[in-house]
């Protein structure tokens, strides 16, 4: 790990800790709730908070880096170039709103379109996952091993809301059922960590947008699995997303089941 990535991974661990203890102390008061596109599609203002809260923080520490964050306070990033912070204040609003739990803050680092530093924290759980480039996984300073490569008919299926209802994507029901089960999180975040942890042997989701699916990326790349669209082309995160990340042998089957 370089000096400067290590420095900054520390100052990070800081700011999500920092801005965790907030979230917990005050996701039970009153939660102003605005729609953004439609009924299922909610900012709150915590996820206005912390993104704030975050972008603030960044421009502070590290001035010359841009800023692309889901509720709009960074900058209107239009490529990779430089370093780019990827934000998602609250990954799984829904949730926040009506579970109260299930929901993550994630962010990613990428130096001239490399995926460098990526954080998943479970808020609730106090889990902050971590992936350094070059680095491994970690959850709470544990590594993070590298799980079974295992088919879709020895493991656990993930997907989105979108998939079975917007899209209309016919062919998860046949790539569903290959596998032992689906389950739907409804957190692209915390899908992410469930491959890493071998939990699921995939997620596949649709309409995912560039801070849904960054820090995912390097979370695949640090443990061997697979990031892709469904076309099996490598994630384009100057837009929306069609993706799977999974362990390459579910990868293969879903690529062979797409194609069929
Ligand atoms: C959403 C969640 C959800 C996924 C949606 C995302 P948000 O993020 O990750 O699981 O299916 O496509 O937009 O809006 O709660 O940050
Ligand atoms: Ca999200
Ligand atoms: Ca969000």
């Amino acid at each position: 790990m370089t000096d400067h990535i290590q420095a900054r991974d520390k100052t990070i661990k800081k700011w999500i800790h920092d801005i965790g203890q907030v979230i917990i102390k005050e996701k039970d008061s009153y939660l102003e709730v605005e729609q953004k596109t439609a009924a299922n599609d909610l900012v709150t203002n915590m996820d206005k908070w912390v993104e704030k809260e975050l972008v603030e923080r960044i421009r502070t520490a590290y001035s010359k880096d841009r800023i692309l964050g889901e509720e709009g306070f960074g900058d209107s990033v239009k490529n990779m170039e430089g370093t780019v912070w990827l934000l998602d204040p609250i990954d799984g609003t829904l949730n926040f709103v009506l579970q109260n739990e299930n929901f993550a803050l994630m962010l990613a680092i990428y130096e001239e379109g490399i995926p460098v530093q990526s954080y998943i924290y479970n808020v609730t759980t106090n889990e902050l996952y971590a992936a350094i480039k070059d680095g491994g996984v970690t959850c709470n300073g544990q590594p993070v091993e590298i799980p079974a490569n295992r088919c879709l008919n020895e493991g656990l299926l993930a997907t989105n809301s979108s998939i079975m209802t917007k899209d209309k994507y016919d062919g998860i029901r046949k790539i569903a059922r290959k596998s032992l089960g689906l389950r739907l999180v409804g957190s692209a975040g915390l899908e992410t960590i469930e491959v890493a942890k071998g939990s699921i042997v995939a997620y596949i989701a649709t309409n995912l947008k560039p801070w849904d699916i960054a820090p995912g990326i390097l979370f695949m790349k640090e443990l061997g699995l697979k990031a892709t669209q469904f076309d099996n082309e490598p994630v384009d995160l100057m837009k929306n997303n069609n993706i799977i990340f999974a362990v390459p042998k579910a990868h293969k089957e879903i690529m062979d089941l797409i194609h069929e």
